[in-house]
């Protein structure tokens, strides 16, 4: 039988939202649902990867055959990955990462006051620029979620986080991005050229990007 094109190829994968507590009742989260992280997933299986899949909260079922790791946090996220990614051959940041963390996670509920209130918040750690920093011959892929000038921050991101391939969607588009079945991105590569995929459903879109992550393994684009 011929050989599937990830077969011996170790796949980390994070998914979904994270959520930055608040208190023991709240926390600040996105609308990331997992679909794109999963079907990213699903297609590395079908095509002969080891999958393991660190994943935020959410109500998608992952492929029996994925390891999946559960966190909540972009913190606990951000551990995973670091212990995970020695091991992988190629890493994909699909997870809608929090920016920004409550400085001080309440141990008590947040009473209700008369008066508005605010909130603290502090930066998290980037577990792509991170995993950018690190990486020995992984292939290392990053999203995007633009709505605006998304070639412009896609490219940025390629260079600040030393990614090899930055999946950018642009949200605000029909179709794409957070909640929907369906997703449009173009792929921005390492070596300055793009490639424009149409409207498809998010395996459909899953399995063309690890055909062209596929392709920069096998010439070795990953240094
Ligand atoms: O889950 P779905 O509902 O299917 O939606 C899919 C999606 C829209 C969440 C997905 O397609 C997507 O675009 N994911 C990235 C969303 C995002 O937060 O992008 P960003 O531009 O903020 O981050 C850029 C990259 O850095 C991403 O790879 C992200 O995982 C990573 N990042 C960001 C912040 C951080 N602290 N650590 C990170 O690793």
């Amino acid at each position: 039988a011929d050989k599937l094109p990830l077969s011996g190829k170790k796949v980390l994968i994070t998914a979904g939202p994270t959520r930055e507590r608040i208190d023991p009742v709240r926390y600040v989260s996105n609308y990331s649902t997992g679909k794109m992280g999963y079907s990213l997933a699903e297609a590395a299986l079908k095509m002969g990867a080891e999958v393991t899949l660190v994943s935020g909260p959410v109500t998608v079922t992952a492929p029996p055959n994925a390891r999946l790791i559960s966190v909540e946090s972009a913190s606990e996220m951000y551990e995973a990955v670091m212990a995970e990614m020695g091991s992988a051959n190629i890493i994909i940041g699909t997870a809608a990462v929090a920016d920004y963390k409550p400085a001080e996670a309440a141990t008590q509920k947040i009473k209700k006051q008369d008066d508005d209130m605010s909130l603290a918040m502090t930066r998290t750690k980037d577990i792509l620029a991170e995993a950018g920093k690190r990486k020995s011959g992984q292939i290392l892929v990053g999203f995007a979620a633009e709505t605006n000038n998304v070639e412009e921050y896609a490219k940025k991101k390629l260079v600040k986080k030393n990614a090899d391939m930055i999946v950018a969607n642009d949200v605000m588009k029909e179709g794409a991005g957070f909640g929907t079945d369906t997703n449009i991105v173009t792929l921005y590569k390492k070596d300055g050229t793009s490639v424009e995929l149409p409207l498809m459903s998010k395996l459909q879109t899953a399995e063309a990007i690890l055909h062209e992550v596929a392709r920069m393994e096998a010439i070795g684009a990953n240094v």
